[in-house]
C-alpha cells in the first residue's frame, strides 16, 4: 500500500523527570484500520496518546497524525481527531441527547439536534436519550462518551482503555460499535490492557514494553511468535466469561436488537498473543 499511514509514530520519547516512560516509539497505523496498543498498567499508553492529540509535548521524535506534525501543526492534527480519554467525559447532569447537543453547538455545527438524535439511534441510546447521564450504566456511558467524540466527523479516534471497567455485556457492546467505526473509514487507534480485546478488535496490534513497541504485527503474526506448538490433548473448558455472557444472555438494558444474535463468545481463545515476551 503507497497510501500515506493515517499516523506515523518516529522516535517518541518522553520522561517525566527520572521516568524515561518512552525510549523511542515507532509505529505506523494505516487509515480505516483498527491499531491496539497493549501494555500493561504505567506502560506508557496513556502518556504516548495524548503526545498524538497535542495535549503533551515529546521530548525527541516526531508523530503525524493525517498528514499533520503534532509538533508544528497541531492545530491540523486536533481538527482531524477525536479523543476519548480513560475516564468518561460525560456531562451527569445533562441528559444523554444534552450532552451530544452540546458539544455540536460548541462545534458550531448546524442541525445540533438532528446529530444528536441521529447519534442516540446509532449508539442504541434512542430510549434513554431524555434521561441525566447520571442515571446511565458504564456501558451505556461509555457508548455516549464514544458518541459525543464523533461529532464532527473527525477521522481518526483515539479511545484510552474504552473497555476498563465495564462488564462482558457493555465490552460487547463497545466492540461492536467500534468495528462499526472502522467499517465506515475511521480509523482507531485504541490502548487496552487485554489480549482478548486487541485480538477481538484490531488488525494490528503493538506491545509497549519498557517504553519501546517489543512486537508490532497482525494477531496471526503475533500468534507465530509463539514457540513450536506441541500437541497436547485438553478438555476445553468454557471460560468464565463464556458461562456468565451464556447464562445472562445478550440484550442490553436498551432493548438494543440487532448483530447481537452471534456472540462470538464460544469461539477458541486458547493461545493468546505473548505479552512481555521478548524476542531480544
Ligand atoms: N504528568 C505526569 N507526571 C509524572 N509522571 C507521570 C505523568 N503522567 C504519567 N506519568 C507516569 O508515567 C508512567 C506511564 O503512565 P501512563 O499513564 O502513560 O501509563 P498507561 O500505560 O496509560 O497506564 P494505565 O494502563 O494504568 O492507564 C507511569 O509510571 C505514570 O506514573
Ligand atoms: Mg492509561
Amino acid at each position: 500500500m503507497t497510501k500515506e499511514p493515517a499516523i506515523r509514530v518516529r522516535g517518541i520519547e518522553k520522561s517525566f523527570k527520572d521516568l524515561h516512560v518512552l525510549r523511542g516509539v515507532d509505529f505506523e497505523v494505516a487509515a480505516g484500520s483498527i491499531f491496539a496498543l497493549l501494555g500493561s498498567n504505567g506502560a506508557g499508553k496513556t502518556t504516548l496518546v495524548r503526545i498524538l492529540s497535542t495535549l503533551l509535548k515529546a521530548d525527541a521524535g516526531t508523530a503525524a497524525v493525517n498528514g499533520f506534525d503534532v509538533a508544528g501543526t497541531p492545530g491540523g492534527v486536533r481538527e482531524s481527531i477525536s479523543l476519548t480519554g480513560q475516564f468518561a467525559a460525560v456531562d451527569e447532569v445533562l441528559s444523554g441527547r444534552e450532552n451530544l447537543v452540546l458539544i455540536a453547538k460548541l462545534r458550531h455545527l448546524k442541525n445540533p439536534g438532528e446529530i444528536a438524535d441521529d447519534l442516540l439511534a446509532r449508539f442504541s441510546l434512542t430510549d434513554a436519550g431524555g434521561r441525566k447521564a447520571s442515571t446511565y450504566s458504564g456501558g451505556m456511558r461509555r457508548r455516549l462518551d464514544i458518541a459525543m467524540s464523533l461529532i464532527g466527523n473527525p477521522p481518526i479516534i483515539f479511545l484510552d482503555e474504552p473497555t476498563t471497567g465495564l462488564d462482558p455485556q457493555a465490552r460487547l457492546e463497545v466492540w461492536q460499535t467500534v468495528k462499526r467505526l472502522a467499517e465506515t473509514g475511521t480509523t482507531v487507534l485504541l490502548t487496552t490492557q487485554t489480549l482478548d480485546e486487541a485480538e477481538q478488535l484490531a488488525d494490528r496490534i503493538a506491545i509497549l514494553h519498557k517504553g519501546t513497541i517489543i512486537q508490532n504485527g497482525t494477531l496471526a503474526e503475533l500468534k507465530q511468535l509463539l514457540p513450536a506448538a506441541t500437541v497436547e490433548y485438553v478438555e476445553k473448558q468454557p471460560s468464565l466469561e463464556d458461562v456468565f455472557l451464556a447464562l445472562v444472555g445478550e440484550t442490553g438494558e436498551t432493548g438494543e436488537t440487532g448483530e447481537t444474535g452471534e456472540t462470538g463468545s464460544a469461539r477458541d481463545r486458547t493461545d493468546g498473543v505473548p505479552a512481555g515476551k521478548e524476542s531480544r
